[in-house]
């Protein structure tokens, strides 16, 4: 059986918004929509960077965060990538420069967990 634990109650998460925690030592992102939360870890799949903190600082909009280095997008509720390196900071840079940006890795999803919310509480498995 797996681990469950408990990242915050659920009115540590407004509705609209996503937050970085760190949990069991882990961090993660908590996105929250109405009463469904969706978890991910904090890690961005290009360079492992944060998701929350860098240079563009955090871009949240409907479900979607755009990693603060070098752009990305991902669904978080999915963790699908809709977007992969394009650009800086929060600033788009032209299309033939991407693939070095890149450093040659492929477009890859976050790595999402399953989380719950029981009594007030949000807990995720598998962390
Ligand atoms: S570290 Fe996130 S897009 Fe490069």
């Amino acid at each position: 059986m797996e681990t469950e634990v408990r990242v915050g109650s659920l009115s540590d998460f407004p509705d609209g918004t996503l937050t970085g925690v760190a949990a069991a030592g882990h961090r993660l992102i908590v996105a929250r929509k109405g009463d469904e939360v969706h978890v991910a870890r904090n890690r961005c799949p290009h360079l492992g960077f944060s998701l929350t903190r860098g240079p563009g600082g955090l871009r949240y909009d409907n479900g979607v965060v755009q990693c603060p280095w070098h752009n990305s997008r991902f669904d978080v509720c999915t963790g699908e990538n809709l977007d992969w390196v394009t650009g800086f900071a929060g600033r788009h840079v032209p299309s033939w420069s991407r693939s070095v940006i890149g450093l040659g890795r492929t477009p890859r999803g976050l790595d999402t967990l399953s989380a719950t919310v029981r009594d007030g509480d949000v807990f995720v498995t598998g962390v």
